[in-house]
């Protein structure tokens, strides 16, 4: 099969004709249909995460079953499906613990870049073992999943929708709508209006907020953030003091809920600042590896009692907050067809990336036809 190739940290990946084994004992093979451009995708391959090369990137997509390997009974080939990034194995102690995206079995092989048994189903021409990432690897034309980490959803799904939903969406959406609880009336701030931004935007939109502040320095995200239904926009570069602009915003007090989904130390203590007491922030983006964030003390947190909450693929269930995710999106209350900017080949994968470092309005989706 094609696939891209990423053999070292911030050099071109290359599309290379790689060798997919079947799946094992448990596993599923997808034909890839539709596979995102995530910021975790580039935070990786600029080296800001741990990862086992040579591997294949790509954690957002969807596909078409093609072969199921023994004892699995989810899927059957030629089922539509949405991949996880985060199979769950259903034992370990966090499953049991509806943590499923913490799960144990997971984490071991992702960090090893291999499948749950510890070995890789990916090889190039000379032999040389190709890893997985996030057990998913989607920059290819196929890719081997656990069968938990592959969700069947109806075939009239457009193929670019339902790969967003497999992580910036749930991600976003899942950020507001599960780990803030937004409520009906609430004012809320966020922080980077990427793909992840845009979906937190979505969601608390769903939710019933009132008051929707959009934080982005690249100026161009002020229309866009309009369009998904912010009613605010800031400038960090152009407002000296962003805490004080949000709570003139919010009856002087301070946004109910912040998110930040970025990843920087700048934007967590702006969002931290911003909140009223008793407040909210979700911390959304992935900070770089070894990258310490730093809070004005005592008052910000402990005399307003704010609570900061490590928000992870959007506090998700990833099988039932999909299902969830694509009826709202089918019964037209969630327009997740604005959220996809542009579709590009495999063999433009370098140019998207380099795209999305000068900051992308919103997803590029790879196509695979
Ligand atoms: N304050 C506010 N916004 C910022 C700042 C800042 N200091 N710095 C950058 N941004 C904005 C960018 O202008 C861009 O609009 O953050 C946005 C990031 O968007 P994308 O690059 O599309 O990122 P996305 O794919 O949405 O991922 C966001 O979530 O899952 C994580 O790893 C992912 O950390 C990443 C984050
Ligand atoms: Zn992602
Ligand atoms: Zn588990």
């Amino acid at each position: 099969m094609k696939a891209a190739v990423m053999y070292e940290a911030g050099k071109d990946m290359v599309i290379e004709n790689v060798t997919i084994d079947g799946p094992k004992h448990g596993e599923v093979m997808v034909r890839v249909t539709a596979a995102g451009v995530c910021h975790s995708d580039l935070s990786t391959w600029q080296g800001k995460g741990a990862l086992k090369l040579p591997c294949i990137l790509g954690h957002e997509a969807a596909g078409v079953v093609e072969k199921i390997g023994s004892g699995v009974d989810r899927v059957k080939k030629g089922d539509h499906v949405v991949l996880s990034w985060a199979p769950s194995c259903g034992r370990c102690f966090y499953c049991q613990a509806r943590l499923p995206t913490q799960c144990e079995v997971y984490g071991r092989a992702a960090s090893n870049g291999v499948m749950w048994d510890g070995t890789s189903r990916l090889r190039l021409a000379d032999g040389r073992v190709v890893h997985h990432f996030t057990t998913q690897s989607s920059f290819a034309e196929y890719c081997i999943m656990p069968e938990s980490g592959v969700v069947p959803i109806s075939s009239s799904i457009p193929a670019n929708v339902a790969a967003l939903v497999g992580c910036a969406v749930t991600t976003g959406f899942g950020a507001a709508v599960n780990d803030c609880r937004v409520r009906p009336g609430d004012s809320v701030a966020i922080w980077g209006l990427g793909g992840v931004g845009l979906s937190a935007l979505m969601g608390a939109k769903l939710s019933g907020a009132e008051t929707l502040i959009v934080v982005d320095p690249n100026p161009r995200k002020g229309e866009v953030g309009t369009r998904f239904g912010a009613t605010h926009y800031i400038n960090p570069k152009e407002v000296p003091d962003v805490p004080d602009a949000v709570r003139q915003l919010t009856h002087g007090r301070g946004a109910d809920a912040a998110l930040e989904c970025i990843g920087k130390s700048a934007a967590f203590e702006q969002a931290v600042l911003s909140i009223r007491g008793g407040g909210i922030v979700a911390l959304v983006g992935q900070a770089p590896r070894g990258e310490a964030f730093t809070l004005p003390a005592a008052r910000a947190l402990m005399g307003q009692q704010k609570r900061i909450v490590g928000s992870h693929y959007g506090g998700a269930v990833p099988e039932q907050d999909f299902i969830r995710i694509l009826g709202l999106y089918d019964s037209g209350r969630l327009p997740l067809d604005a959220l996809v900017g542009k579709t590009v080949a495999l063999e433009d994968i370098n140019a998207a990336f380099r795209a999305l470092e000068r900051g992308f309005d919103t997803r590029q989706v790879i196509a695979f036809d």
